[in-house]
């Protein structure tokens, strides 16, 4: 079904903005009157930008309001500012013994919300692990089930059907990177030291459905946003690579987390008040940046 656009031509002032940023280009300018162009196969996909630049609210799109849209500041934060918060920020695996305040974790996901997304509708699905008995289960799972892994990796038969399911890539991740890591994390399991969740007091998980669009894009994405927020608010967090692919190769596991069969975790970060404090930053390049000059 095709959304409605209603425009409303008492307080349209024919300043064709709307139109400039429709990313669908169903808004067309007309000798200063806006026109709903609508194709075939093209629909309004209700990304509200054209409700969100009107200077007279005048186009009203079905099922936005824009009593939700949220009118802008009108000072952007500096870059020297963003730069001396994003340069503070480290990944934390040392956290004090207090949990986080739920309004505090609401602010952490109302930033992480605010992500780009490859494409409408949002695929993007949290959940947040804030309570000890489901914190000290997870940990619990994610040991036993990385120490399963690595028995059932023993048998040459296992390798191999592994490779098959997982393609070259995969399996050489797995193998090289993965594994390697949670042998050092198991051994330190057995030595009663926590290097999976690093008794982290949340865990927020970031979900979506396996066949939806740009659904790892958006879930990094969302994290990204997220460990920023955190840092922001004063609290500490870690991406942790060793709790989704575990978890999506375990139903019960993936289950119990409340994680429907369909999806997938594609990222997953673990927060808490640090236990430490840098006092310097560390220099950080990428490996390489150039500009494209000459053939
Ligand atoms: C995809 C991803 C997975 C990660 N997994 C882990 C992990 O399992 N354990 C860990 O200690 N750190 C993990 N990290 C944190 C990195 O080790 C950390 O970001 C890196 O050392 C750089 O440090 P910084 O975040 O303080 O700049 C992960 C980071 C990313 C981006
Ligand atoms: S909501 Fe988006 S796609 Fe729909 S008319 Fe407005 S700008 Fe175009
Ligand atoms: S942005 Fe608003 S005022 Fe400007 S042309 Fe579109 S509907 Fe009319």
């Amino acid at each position: 079904m095709k959304t409605r656009i209603n425009i409303n031509p008492e307080t349209c002032i024919g300043c064709g903005l709307c139109a400039s940023v429709c990313s669908k280009k169903i808004l067309k300018m007309n000798h200063k009157r806006v026109e709903v162009v609508e194709y075939a196969d093209w629909s309004c996909c209700q990304c509200g930008l054209c409700m969100s630049i009107c200077p007279t609210r005048s186009i009203l799109i079905e099922g936005l309001n824009y009593n939700d849209f949220v009118t802008l500041p009108e000072n952007e934060v500096s870059f020297t500012n963003l730069e001396k918060m994003l340069s503070s920020r480290r990944s934390i695996r040392s956290f004090r013994d207090r949990g986080i305040e739920r309004e505090v974790l609401n602010k952490v996901i109302i930033a992480s919300a605010m992500s780009p997304i490859g494409a409408l509708p949002i695929n993007v699905q949290v959940m947040i692990l804030d309570e000890k008995k489901h914190l000290d289960e997870l940990y619990r799972d994610t040991v036993r089930c990385w120490n399963k892994m690595m028995q059932s990796m023993k048998n040459p038969i296992y390798r191999i059907i592994s490779r098959r399911i997982a393609g070259a890539n995969q399996y050489h991740a797995l193998t090289h990177h993965a594994l390697p890591s949670a042998r050092i994390c198991c051994e330190n399991a057995n030595n009663g030291k926590n290097v999976f969740t690093f008794n982290a007091p949340a865990v927020m998980i970031f979900h979506g459905s396996k066949l939806s669009v740009c659904v790892v894009e958006n879930c990094w994405l969302a994290a990204s946003y997220a460990t920023i927020a955190a840092h922001s608010l004063g609290l500490g967090s870690i991406f942790s690579g060793m709790i989704p692919p575990i978890v999506n190769m375990n139903k019960e596991v993936k289950r119990k987390l409340g994680i429907p069969d369909e999806n997938n975790i594609y990222s997953c970060l673990l927060l808490g008040y640090p236990a430490v404090e840098f006092k310097r930053k560390i220099p950080r390049k990428h490996k390489e940046v150039m500009y494209l000059n000459k053939f």
